[in-house]
């Protein structure tokens, strides 16, 4: 990809819970683009979109998608990213995927700018957005890991809905709905059980060792994004019945004694982070406060009772934006950077 004052920049899945946060954070962070194409299914080909006030037809994803374009954003699932990022790529097109699809490629760069920008490299082909559990814990283990080197880590997610896309929140809106209004729950199409009002241990697909695939992102994508193939990972991950923004119970051991007050002045001075630490004032980090905003929040700090160099917190981060949208375009702009220097 080439310089340019203002690119030619595509949505592949445009209409999606991800895909409209994409649109809208290119517009509010100004990025240069000069033309954006939605793309969706042929369901929602002829659909319009608003973009910097004007409204857009999504138009169906094809092979012939790509010509012309700069940069293709995709958050379409695993399946459309394997088979379309290729095509992109070949039609001379840079693809910031938000999939599952190509994290763990070797040659594949897993980038959060904050954590690992210089993992971007030169080949720019496929780049990809990690997990959005994973992106929001490895911004608050970045500057841990660089001060004290992290040995281990033991994370408990508390997942919304939105992270399995429109359809999920639309599942959550009818549950909670039929059980206050003492109806019966019409057929569950998202998720194996009843969402409202209760905790699924259960998010992707489980793998023959007992985890869940959704677990494995989060061990494997977390050694790859910090560069270190020796951090101990042991996750658990569940889905709770919150629309907006992820929570997470992480415990960090360190290989360098700390504090937690060190703790909480090295994240309160890396870049993304907020630290809302005040509990006495029932001051922490919430789902509901931290939606809409492109904040990692971390709070709870404090020493662990039964290890020496030792720490846990709470991190919460809007899914759909540092998770995903935000964090796309924000790979964008340093793509654009780079290829501008
Ligand atoms: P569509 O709205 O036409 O189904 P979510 O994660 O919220 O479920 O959104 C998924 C996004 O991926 C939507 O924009 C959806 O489009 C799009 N999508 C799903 N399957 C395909 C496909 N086979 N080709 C193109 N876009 C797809």
């Amino acid at each position: 990809m080439n310089k340019k004052e203002n690119y030619e920049v595509a949505v592949v899945g445009a209409t999606g819970a991800v895909g409209r946060r994409m649109l809208s954070t290119l517009e509010e962070r100004d990025f240069p683009v000069a033309g954006l194409t939605a793309l969706a299914s042929a369901r929602s080909a002829g659909q319009t979109l608003q973009y910097q006030g004007r409204s857009i037809e999504v138009r169906q994803l094809s092979e012939d998608s790509f010509r012309g374009i700069d940069i293709a954003l995709f958050s379409a699932g695993g399946a459309v990213s394997r088979q379309y990022a290729p095509i992109a790529v070949e039609s001379g097109c840079v693809v910031i995927d938000n999939s599952s699809a190509w994290r763990m490629e070797k040659g594949v760069p897993l980038i959060v700018p904050e954590v690992n920008p210089d993992a971007l490299g030169d080949k720019l082909e496929i780049i990809a957005n990690p997990n959005c559990s994973t992106v929001q814990m490895v911004v608050a283990l970045k500057p841990i890991q660089d001060r004290y080197r992290i040995r281990r880590v033991v994370v408990s997610t508390y997942q919304s809905v939105s992270g399995s896309g429109q359809k999920a929140i639309k599942e959550l809106e009818q549950q909670s709905r039929a059980v206050l209004d003492g109806k019966p729950i019409e057929k569950k199409k998202v998720y194996p059980h009843q969402i409202a009002f209760n905790c699924l241990p259960h998010i992707d697909v489980f793998l023959d060792n007992g985890y869940s695939k959704e677990e494995m992102k989060m061990v494997n994508e977390t050694r790859k994004i910090l560069g270190d193939e020796s951090i101990e990972v042991s996750p658990t991950t569940v889905r709770v019945p919150v629309f907006y923004s992820h929570s997470e119970a992480v415990y960090v051991e360190t290989e360098q004694p700390m504090t937690a007050e060190e703790i909480k002045k090295l994240l309160s001075e890396f870049p993304g982070v907020r630290v809302v630490d005040v509990p006495e004032k029932n001051e922490y980090p919430l789902a509901v406060e931290a939606t809409g905003k492109g904040e990692v929040v971390v709070g709870r700090i404090r020493k662990d009772l039964t290890r020496e160099n030792a720490i846990n917190f709470w991190v919460v981060s809007d899914n759909l934006l540092k998770g995903a949208a935000l964090n796309t375009v924000q790979i964008a702009e340093l793509l654009i950077r780079r290829v501008s220097s």
